[in-house]
């Protein structure tokens, strides 16, 4: 494909949709605050909302920067910015793995928010106690063809979307929901707080116990920070190379990430109180926010109609995050192996799928094969979010900071000389140096190597 003839998001607020909506998804409202009630609460928020900051919103600014400069997928865009015959390329190849890997489990549970539509619809919260409602869950998702059925659905609607191209299928989806997720959320973490006990909650989530904090709460931390916001594997890569040349990259990075971690909070701030005021195990771990919300919409007057509007949302939310995984992947496809993009998405999905389904089963019947001590399904989730995007996220930042050249990052991130750069120092130093070492400071604690030279 000629690169002037390439894609594009056509509107401003299209763009910020887009890369929101592949920001906001599960992560926000699933996997953060399980990981924050497994690693103690407000320290694990302190360190997330560092994480975002000083590695979040660089790295999401190199990302662009290589995507829009390069115009090109994850691959071949380190292989058109990077010296000659230099192996950049392998970070690319590494991504599209990710987004292969994190789909394996992710497809899962987003099969699970349409079950949960249908509980909605059915009103099968009302009335319930914790008990039930967690025995609900537990049958339904250690089960072995229900779920898989709800993931393969989910599967093939965003294989359709991702047919359908850039500007309908993903900008058009992408618009119109983030509004109303915000709405519905802040409306349940009002319910939430009013609840009895729910005080309690909010000091779980918002005072710090600092006694907590160890190598692995910051580990923690960190690849939520990458997970959340799509960082370390190519993705905002692919939709920096749909990204007008326009378009002001530094502000769609700010609103982004903005929209993502107050979503995230909001979240924490309608699960929390609830999992106090209800008695609830906060380490729970992926079930928590599926036993949670329905206790929620239980003891709330029009129940059926917030449950249902939550989880269409959630699904939806899903949705643009697995469409933005799914084109990493078929970017690639199309634009390496030259193949259409129905062909692509095709084989994607179907590999994807294969996955998916041991995933689910590793839920369930299959849950004493283990690989390295997880579960297929958790191995899944560590191993993208804890190694491979930091990784990413690392190479990256040294990319950007020690190849890349320095005058057409300038000209690329102002519109040639449009916009004011003042933040750029800041910017450069943190991708050369404080990034790279932090993130190899975080993972050799994690492996003890500190302890080990008893430093
Ligand atoms: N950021 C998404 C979420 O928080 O749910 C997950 C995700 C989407 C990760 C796309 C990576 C990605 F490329």
């Amino acid at each position: 494909m000629a690169d002037n003839n390439r894609a594009n998001f056509g509107s401003k607020l299209g763009v910020v949709a887009a890369a929101a909506g592949s920001a906001v998804g599960l992560g926000n409202i699933w996997r953060f605050p399980y990981e924050l009630g497994q690693s103690g609460g407000g320290a694990f928020l302190l360190i997330y909302i560092v994480c975002i900051v000083l590695l979040g919103l660089p790295i999401m600014t190199s990302e662009f920067l290589i995507g829009r400069m390069s115009q090109s997928n994850a691959v071949g865009a380190f292989r058109k910015l990077g010296p000659k015959g230099s192996k950049w390329w392998l970070v690319g190849v590494m991504g599209v793995l990710s987004a292969f890997f994190i789909m394996g489990f992710y497809v899962v549970v987003s099969g699970w928010t349409l079950e949960y539509i249908v509980q909605a619809v059915t009103n099968s919260f009302a009335n319930k106690d914790t008990e039930t409602l967690t025995r609900a869950f537990t049958d339904f998702s250690t089960g072995t063809w229900r779920p898989i059925i709800w993931m393969t659905l989910f599967l093939v609607i965003t294989c359709v979307i991702i047919v359908g191209g850039v500007k309908n299928g993903i900008e058009k989806s992408a618009k119109f929901m983030m509004p109303l997720l915000l709405i519905i959320i802040v409306a349940l973490g009002v319910r939430a707080v009013t609840l009895p006990g729910g005080a309690e909650g909010l000091r779980f989530l918002f005072k710090p116990d600092f006694s907590k904090i160890d190598s692995s709460v910051v580990l923690n931390a960190m690849g939520q920070a990458f997970f959340s916001l799509s960082l370390g594997m190519g993705c905002m890569i692919t939709y920096g190379s749909y990204i007008n040349k326009k378009n002001h990259l530094a502000h769609t990075v700010l609103e982004v990430t903005f929209v993502d971690t107050i979503i995230a909070v909001l979240a924490s701030i309608a699960i929390f109180p609830a999992v106090f005021s209800f008695g609830i195990n906060p380490e729970q771990g992926p079930t928590l926010v599926f036993i949670t919300l329905p206790n929620i919409f239980a003891h709330m007057p029009g129940g059926l109609i917030w449950s249902l509007l939550f989880f269409i949302l959630l699904s939806i939310a899903a949705l643009t995050s697995t469409i933005s995984l799914l084109e990493v992947i078929v970017a690639f496809f199309t634009e390496e192996f030259k193949m259409s993009r129905a062909k692509a998405a095709i084989i994607a999905s179907a590999g994807i799928w294969v996955l998916g389904v041991c995933a689910s089963l590793s839920m369930g019947v299959w849950s004493d094969v283990h690989i390295f001590g997880f579960t297929i399904f958790d191995f899944l989730d560590n191993i993208t979010s804890k190694i491979m995007m930091p990784l990413g996220g690392l190479l990256i930042a040294l990319f950007a900071g020690w190849v890349m050249k320095k005058d057409q990052m300038l000209g690329e991130l102002s519109n040639n000389g449009k916009y004011k750069t003042a933040y750029f120092r800041a910017y450069y130093f943190i991708v050369r140096f404080v990034a790279p070492v932090a993130i190899l400071m975080i993972f050799l604690n994690q492996l003890g190597v500190f302890r080990w030279l008893r430093l």
